[in-house]
């Protein structure tokens, strides 16, 4: 970490200059840990005399100068962009073998022969033989001493494995496919269709399948974020929105002595996954019937405009008991490059709410009468923004 800023890699200075590698890639940064230039790359050398080779993506090699300005290409891309292209264009082909093999439960029949699974699906042999094909090609099975098995990325597609995604496909290709085909009109100013969260809480199947999805992903995000929270023995805590509540169980096991409640819509809240965590139904832009020492919003803004995050800003504030503190987890929109870009556009189209920058986050939590007090980012996706109520 420098001046606050986390890097995967950081090697040493020279010159005034480092190579450090974020999420997106390689790139320079200088002694204040500013990138010197928004690209980021697979590779790049320290500057020599002003210059540095560096490698893109798709396998070119360029000199650059200290500004981030191609002096010269060494070598063109090695990479088909037409076939990569193409194989943007057809993200569905994956989307679609995944969401029919968990719809047929053949994840769960591994390790078997093609007889047996032919036998479980009611799939057709040589069309199986197809299907197992493609699912080989996912890279989420394997042939091993005569059976089909699943490879170690496939083993997410068991049913009980802790960090499951067998839920995913069904959702991914299903209702929130549905609201992707009406992003054209979205990106013209339409407003979604209906609030998505209020649509699956009728749903009984879906409570069940879109929440264990989000605790896969909770579990996965947050596991190593929960121990860099300030919270402390006899702290009442508040996980405002936090769906089944796997965050609210990372949160009691790490802190045992807090008093840990889950607060979410009435349905999502019946579900009572944890012992140890309360269950509090409330609805967010409602006054919350609860005052707690720590409040969590773990990526619940992102779901929501800026007026709607406003009011729900309003809410949690006077949801703090004095010395109290709000803790937002988020990712953030880095502030060079097109990092984020999909996942906000997933939300614009799925729920109406936005990525944001830290910056973004910021002014909507002093606009609202916060202090952010700290930034927290143990190196993971979701970075933690510590805020008190200005005085
Ligand atoms: C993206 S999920 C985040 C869940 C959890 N905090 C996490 O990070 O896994 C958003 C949550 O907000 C809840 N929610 C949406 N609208 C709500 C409302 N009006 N009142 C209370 N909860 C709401 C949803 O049911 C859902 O559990």
């Amino acid at each position: 970490m420098i001046h606050g800023e986390w890097f995967l890699d950081l090697d040493v200075f020279h010159k005034g200059y480092a190579r450090a590698r974020s999420n997106e890639g390689w790139h320079h940064i200088s002694k204040a840990g500013t990138p010197l230039y928004p690209a980021r790359y697979a590779n790049v050398e320290p500057f020599y005399n002003g210059c540095s080779r560096v490698e893109t993506g798709d396998g070119a090699l360029r000199v650059i100068n200290e500004k981030g300005e191609t002096l010269r290409t060494l070598r063109r891309p090695t990479i088909d962009h037409f076939a990569e292209l193409s194989a943007d264009m057809v993200g569905y082909w994956r989307t679609m073998a995944l969401k029919t093999a968990s719809q047929s439960g053949l994840f769960d029949q591994l390790p078997a022969n093609q007889q047996q699974l032919s036998k479980s699906t009611g799939m057709a042999p040589e069309r199986l033989v197809r299907f197992l094909r493609a699912l080989g090609e996912l890279g989420v099975i394997q042939v091993e001493r005569d059976k089909y098995v699943l490879t170690e990325k496939g083993q997410y597609l068991r049913s009980d494995h802790p960090k499951t995604l067998v839920s995913a496909p069904e959702e991914y290709g299903g209702d929130l496919l549905r609201r992707w085909e009406r992003l054209p009109a979205i990106l013209k100013g339409a407003d979604v269709d209906q609030d998505i969260f209020d649509e699956i809480s009728h749903d009984e199947e879906r409570v069940k399948a879109h929440h264990e999805m989000l605790a896969s992903y909770a579990l996965h995000d947050y596991a190593p974020v929960v121990p860099l929270l300030n919270i402390n023995a006899g702290d009442v805590v508040f996980d405002a929105a936090g769906g089944t509540g796997t965050l609210s169980s990372l949160v009691k096991r790490r802190f045992p002595e807090a008093d840990v409640y889950c607060g979410d819509k009435t349905e999502i809240t019946q579900q009572q996954l944890y012992d140890g965590v309360h269950y509090l139904p409330f609805d967010l832009f409602e006054p919350w019937p609860i005052c707690v020492d720590k409040l969590l919003l773990a990526r619940v803004l992102h779901d929501w405009n800026d007026k709607q995050v406003a009011l729900i800003l309003q809410h949690a504030k006077a949801a703090l008991r004095p010395g109290g503190e709000l803790l937002v987890l988020e990712m953030f929109l880095p502030k060079l490059g097109f990092g984020g870009g999909l996942c906000d556009l997933h939300l614009l189209a799925v729920t109406g709410g936005q990525e944001r920058s830290e910056d973004h986050y910021s002014d909507l939590l002093h606009n609202a009468g916060f202090d952010v007090v700290e930034t927290v980012n143990g190196g993971s996706l979701v970075s933690v923004l510590r805020c008190r109520p200005k005085p």
